[in-house]
């Protein structure tokens, strides 16, 4: 028996995901998981990864607590050394790949004008370059087994703009875009591409965010949406944008209007304009 396993998962079981392994970044809390949870009660063995090891350590102990197999594998995904570590060690422990999340995130609400480049940098090298640091070495390894599935945890403000979270937005338009592109580039390798655009979560970070307000969904939600992703014969074309939840807007109140109001112009202000 492992040592990240328990005997009774170990036995050849009915749950759809037996014999998958995943890999979830931001695992510690929040979304992360709860998406890790539910992979693991679903039968996937999960690398849980994020920066703090204590609080990795505590889920993973829960997971297996709960009869899930579950390893906690710290990592920073900003620094590509530290993912190449966590992805051997997933392999090490379980011997493939079948399931990435890339689910780690950062934000920050403020004007643009008070964002420093560090603050900048941050978002987008935890939000987007994190994401691509992680695909580029988990790739491999679901090319040589045929197949896989990478869900990409983006925003609704991956699709809208928001005053105050320009570089979030950012990052999150990015993500759609690494998403999308990758899809076409793996469609024919067996590997299927998502990416997820969460409205407001009750989370900490949603509760940094915007104190006081209101989340429109629980963490139960996503990680709902991400295990039928992940589930064999899943109709989702890949590439696509994959809805959670209801439709509700990322924040309860409206944005247009708010202190950072857009003009009235013909061409809306923060329109992309198509040429
Ligand atoms: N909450 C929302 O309303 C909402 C809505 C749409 C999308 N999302 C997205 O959903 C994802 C999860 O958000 P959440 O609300 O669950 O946030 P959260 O509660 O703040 O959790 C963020 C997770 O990311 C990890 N993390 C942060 N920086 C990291 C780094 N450099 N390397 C590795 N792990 C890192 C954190 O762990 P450590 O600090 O220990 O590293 C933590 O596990 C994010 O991508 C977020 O943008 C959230």
């Amino acid at each position: 028996m492992s040592p990240h396993g328990s005997p009774h998962t170990d036995r050849p079981a009915e749950r759809p995901l037996s014999g998958k392994v995943a890999l979830v970044t931001g695992a510690s809390r929040g979304i992360g998981r709860r998406i890790a949870a539910d992979l693991a009660a679903q039968g996937a063995a999960v690398t849980l990864t994020a920066r703090s090891r204590e609080a990795l350590t505590e889920v993973a102990e829960e997971t297996r607590r709960a009869g899930g197999r579950a390893m906690a594998l710290p990592c920073d995904v900003r620094v590509a050394a530290r993912v190449k570590e966590a992805v051997r060690g997933c392999l090490t422990e379980f011997g493939r790949l079948d399931i990435l999340v890339n689910n780690a995130g950062v934000a920050a609400n403020k004007p643009l004008v008070e964002t420093s480049e560090e603050e900048w940098d941050s978002i987008l090298d935890t939000n987007l370059k994190g994401a691509f640091l992680c695909c580029r070495e988990a790739l491999p390894v679901m090319l040589r087994q045929g197949e896989g599935v990478i869900i990409n945890i983006s925003s609704a403000a991956g699709r809208q703009g928001f005053a105050g979270l320009s570089a979030y937005c950012a990052s999150k338009f990015g993500v759609i875009g690494l998403t999308e592109s990758l899809a076409e580039e793996v469609a024919e390798e067996g590997i299927r591409v998502f990416a997820v655009l969460p409205a407001g979560v009750d989370t900490d970070m949603w509760r940094g965010l915007f104190p006081g307000e209101e989340a429109a969904l629980k963490p139960e939600h996503i990680a709902r949406r991400v295990v039928e992703l992940c589930l064999p014969g899943d109709p989702t074309p890949t590439g696509s944008r994959a809805a959670t939840g209801n439709a509700a807007p990322l924040r309860s109140r409206a944005i247009v209007g708010s202190a950072w109001g857009r003009s009235p112009a013909a061409v809306g202000s923060g329109s992309a304009a198509l040429m």
